[in-house]
């Protein structure tokens, strides 16, 4: 036997869930259905609630008991009633957050299982979408008719093993796989090992499609995503828009890595870390780490709370290299409701006080007479105008020279001057500290640890 039929064994062990599990489940969600469905009835809407996602394709991974359950409306009702049932959903719950991410939906925990109830309207195949969610019973339905049970436990091993690399959702703050968009793929290649093999070769855009004729020089140009793989519900959506560049080259790269060496790191990192470890780690590191803490005592986290982050993460990059620190590269931690780290890798977090730049060449006339203008109205001028090669230069003083400095001064009124966004600019102005190297100390609990102890060591964690 092969080292990767043990491996596959050891993984599906725990990926699937038990014959308990599932029965647990089926009696739960019936449970609720009929319950949902009982207090529509007695409303007069004109609607059924339904189970869809990974437990209605029987896809769905051991420990992760979260539930789609999709209020699907007639699609002659207005758009107003997606409230109305909504509020009706509320009522039945003890508890409940309401989230909004493009699309209103309802969250709940109940007993184990986390339930999203989202609303939707009931449409044909071919039929125009009314919301973004349609699309999902229908996919439901062709999984059902397409996706044959032996390949559940294939989808599965691609959901951990994409876990595993770190890039699985097709949230902002991931830019990866959805469930979904794992189960096309395993239908489309008809095994883990199968899409695998395929992936290591996988070059600058792949395009996958399951009906219908497509032109793929056409779809190439139309989406600039490396992965296109048209939805068999919907020829004009592709359901791998999500995944960002990086999060391909992540899976393309893994997927050579593992058909080298199947490993069990590839789907479960066995990463133990101590805080006093990564700490160790910044006092003896010969790059400088700069952070940005940011902390709420109240927790109002705003649904698009990782583009935001994206956009200050990137706000604040581009300070650091306009005044010459050389930022090796970054990342944000956020516990997702009070906490948010920025973090910085820097050449040095200190540079040299002084600069030597070059004006315009001495032919330009005009440019001259204006370089010298502004060199008049500044008082940091060290040497020069000096010529050099047909060229004016100066040597100037800097304003900042440690980057620790710089970032407390542009964040002192919020930083929205800088292009932070909105929301995190209010947070800045509340409560906010910029630390350098182990001075993070304090703050290496709840997981940034670990995140933190990856990004310094830079490999991915299937690497060997
Ligand atoms: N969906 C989609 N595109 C996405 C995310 C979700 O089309 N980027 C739709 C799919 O129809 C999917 C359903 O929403 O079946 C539920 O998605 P989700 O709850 O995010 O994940 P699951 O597919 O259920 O996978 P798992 O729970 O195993 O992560």
């Amino acid at each position: 036997m092969s080292d990767w039929h043990y491996l596959r064994k050891d993984v599906l062990e725990q990926v699937n869930p038990s014959q308990d599990d599932v029965a647990k489940l089926k009696v739960f969600v019936s449970k609720v259905l009929d319950d949902i469905n009982s207090i529509i009835k007695e409303s007069d809407i004109d609607a059924v609630a339904e189970v869809h996602g990974s437990v209605a394709h029987g896809t769905w991974v051991k420990g992760e008991q979260d539930l789609d359950i999709f209020i699907v409306l007639d699609k002659k009702l207005d758009r107003s009633m997606f409230k109305r049932v909504l509020d009706l959903v509320k009522g039945y719950l003890d508890e409940w957050v309401e989230a909004y991410a493009e699309h209103p939906y309802v969250q709940a925990w109940i007993d184990e299982y986390k339930i999203d109830f989202v609303p939707c309207f009931g449409i044909e195949l071919n039929q125009q979408i009314i919301s973004s969610t349609d699309r999902t019973p229908l996919h439901t339905k062709f999984l059902r008719n397409e996706l044959d049970a032996s390949l559940f436990d294939e989808v599965r091993l691609l959901k951990q093993f994409i876990k595993g690399i770190g890039v699985y959702g097709a949230e902002i703050k991931t830019g990866g796989f959805s469930g979904y968009l794992c189960e096309l793929l395993i239908l489309r290649y008809n095994g883990f090992t199968e899409l695998l093999s395929e992936a290591e070769s996988w070059g600058e855009s792949t395009v996958i499609y399951f009906n219908g004729d497509h032109d793929v020089n056409y779809l190439v140009n139309r989406y600039d995503d490396p992965l296109i793989v048209i939805d068999p519900v919907d020829r004009s959506r592709n359901v791998a828009s999500a995944v960002v560049p990086d999060s391909y080259w992540k899976f393309v790269s893994a997927a050579r890595a593992f058909n080298n060496c199947p490993d069990m790191r590839f789907f479960y990192s066995n990463d133990v870390v101590q805080p006093e470890s990564v700490l160790l780690s910044l006092k003896d590191r010969e790059t400088d780490i700069v952070f940005l803490v940011i902390e709420e005592s109240e927790a109002q986290v705003p649904d698009s709370l990782w583009g935001q982050i994206n956009k200050t993460e990137e706000a604040l990059s581009k300070l650091l290299i306009k005044n010459d620190f050389r930022v090796y590269r970054g990342f944000t931690w956020s516990n997702e409701k009070t906490r948010h780290i920025f973090v910085f890798e820097l050449e040095s977090a200190t540079i040299a006080p002084t600069r030597k730049t070059y004006g315009p060449p001495v032919h330009m006339e005009l440019d001259v007479e204006k370089y010298f203008e502004a060199l008049r109205r500044r008082d940091n001028t060290v040497s020069g105008p000096g010529l050099e090669d047909g060229r004016w230069w100066v040597i100037s003083r800097r304003k900042y020279t440690d980057a620790v400095g710089l970032l407390g001064d542009f964040l002192m009124d919020g930083g929205r001057d800088i292009g932070v966004s909105r929301n995190l600019s209010v947070k800045i102005l509340q409560h906010h500290r910029v630390l350098l190297n182990e001075e993070i100390e304090g703050y290496l609990i709840d997981g940034f640890e670990v995140e933190l102890y990856r990004f310094l060591r830079g490999t991915p964690v299937w690497f060997n």
